[in-house]
């Protein structure tokens, strides 16, 4: 059966938890979290109340990119465990009601994969035409003005005498699409970890896999826009490829085929909500997209309202969104919408909460933690290494802080974490556990009302106002109201018996007004 006995997707209206293994649990004190400790703290989440787990990269990789370089795709990292240790924590999870997804890296592999020593080993080489060569250019210069993620040149000369592409680092070749032999091999990985009981992948650099067939120059982008490209280079040519779409449709038929039915979740990085609605295809392609144009917005209540209705506007009938706030790329939304503000905060969760489809919930956002300062003699992504700034991806890659003892509940006393520790006096899940007014109970709380109310499909949805920096919207039985600036507001009509407050303050201000910085869930005046 693909769906629940009434029809619908698991997903629907569910709460899903990244989770960056690295950093999550330490179960053999190596300062690397890992699948076992993940097995350990399974009940937090069953009580936090999220619907499933997407653990970030768990495939065996040199880690040049921490994961997103896969030098086997059947296998487990054996610093982050066994097979059977993941085998372990499907089951598990499955007992507590918790679907798994994993990360799946189909744009590009490790340059230390097998395929990629094959393919570098002559030009005649079986793999060969699995990875995008291209000869220099008759005066020797590269074949195109491509640029990697690092704003380098995507192209790396090789001794076989060509340049082969990479869009990320060059640890990272990027994979050929074209040749049929790469669809068979992922339509095996797919099929793999299906039967093993993973509910599906979040597919990294979704909008990705194909390249042009003639490796046209990009063209220029002004002014700046991360979404549409980078280092003054639009996105025209080595992205969103209209081909890409027939791999969803082949993999949307795999996924359709288990029952339950499998869930695709892209790593869609696209500007619109037009061209992320394209990643949907004709309900037919991936069945959820990550949003990054809101994700990308302030916390301006006009600008969500606009993202969130334009998206539900382009999706195709009966699609489900997708809202998230935090990622491993982008940064904390604690720190990036709220500036660490424990009111906005709140408030976020309560909208992450409360829009309908599915919202992804990064690991610490559910106790507000925000963006660790690492310095730059401690970083250890690649990436961004040389950058002094604050652009660093670590800063939102580092331990959970589960209490304040030596190792921070993450690992053992006296063990050094791979990435600092945030500051234990700032926020861990000790200090807020049990303490009703905590932004943990608040956002446990939350889940369970989503739950309970928005729980059970597809929310429909309906913008009421955005006046003065307060936000009214109607979601399937509810009205929620966040008032998103310094002075207090008024309540909209339409709200009625208040089922949840985001202030710590329990008792409404005066009745009818909202504080500073409060959401409400109500439920509707019928
Ligand atoms: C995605 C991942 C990012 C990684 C990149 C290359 O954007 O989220 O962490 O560096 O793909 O795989």
């Amino acid at each position: 059966m693909s769906e629940n006995a009434d029809g619908r997707r698991w997903w629907h209206g569910a709460v899903i938890y990244q989770l960056y293994v690295r950093s999550w649990r330490d179960s053999n004190d190596d300062g690397y979290g890992d699948l076992r400790g993940i097995i350990e703290r399974l009940d937090y989440l069953s009580q936090l109340g999220v619907d499933g787990v997407w653990l970030s990269p768990t495939m065996p990789s040199p880690d040049d990119d921490w994961g997103y370089d896969v030098s086997d795709y059947t296998g487990v990292h054996p610093e982050l465990g066994t097979l059977a240790d993941l085998d372990e924590l499907i089951g598990q999870a499955g007992q507590r009601g918790m679907r798994v997804l994993l990360d799946l890296v189909p744009n590009h592999t490790s340059s230390a994969h097998p395929w990629f020593a094959d393919a570098a080993s002559g030009r005649q080489a079986a793999h060969r035409n699995w990875y995008v060569w291209a000869d220099a250019r008759p005066d020797g210069g590269l074949p195109n003005n491509w640029v990697d993620f690092t704003g380098r040149p995507a192209w790396q000369w090789h001794d076989s005498g060509q340049y082969y592409l990479h869009n990320f680092l060059p640890g990272q070749p990027d994979l050929n699409w074209r040749e049929p032999a790469v669809h068979q091999e992922f339509a095996r990985i797919l099929e793999f970890w299906f039967e093993r009981g993973v509910a599906g992948f979040r597919v990294d650099v979704a909008n990705g896999l194909y390249k042009d067939a003639e490796l046209r120059d990009n063209p220029p982008l002004a002014p700046p826009n991360p979404m549409e490209g980078d280092y003054g280079l639009r996105f025209v040519y080595n992205f969103n490829r209209p081909e890409t779409h027939g791999v969803y449709r082949d993999w949307r038929k795999i996924a359709e085929s288990y029952s339950p039915e499998r869930l695709l979740l892209g790593e869609t990085w696209v500007p619109d909500a037009q061209k992320l609605a394209a990643y949907y295809g004709d309900d037919d392609e991936l069945q959820l997209g990550f949003n990054f144009p809101f994700a990308f917005a302030s916390l301006d209540p006009a600008r969500l309202a606009a993202i969130v209705e334009q998206t539900l506007a382009a999706l195709p009938p009966g699609a489900c969104p997708v809202w998230m706030g935090s990622n491993h790329d982008l940064g904390r939304f604690p720190s990036r919408w709220c500036g660490g503000d424990e009111r906005k905060i709140r408030l976020a969760l309560l909208v992450l909460a409360t829009l309908p489809g599915t919202s992804v919930l990064y690991y610490g956002d559910e106790i507000g933690m925000t963006d660790v300062d690492v310095p730059v003699a401690l970083r250890r992504d690649h990436a961004t290494l040389e950058l002094e700034g604050g652009a660093d991806r670590d800063r939102a890659r580092t331990p959970m802080p589960w209490d304040a003892s030596p190792g921070g509940g993450f690992t053992g006393p006296g063990v050094t974490p791979w990435l600092p520790m945030a500051d234990p006096a700032d926020r861990t899940v000790a200090g807020q556990r049990g303490k009703p007014d905590s932004t943990l109970s608040l956002c446990r709380r939350l889940l369970a009302l989503r739950r309970a109310e928005l729980g059970r499909g597809l929310a429909d949805f309906e913008n009421l106002a955005v006046t003065g920096g307060a936000w009214a919207y109607r979601t399937g039985p509810l009205v929620v109201a966040a008032n998103f600036t310094d002075q207090p507001a008024d309540m909209p009509a339409e709200a009625g018996e208040v089922l949840l407050t985001t202030s710590a303050e329990q008792a409404p201000l005066s009745p009818g007004v909202l504080r500073p910085w409060e959401g409400v869930v109500t439920r509707r005046i019928s």
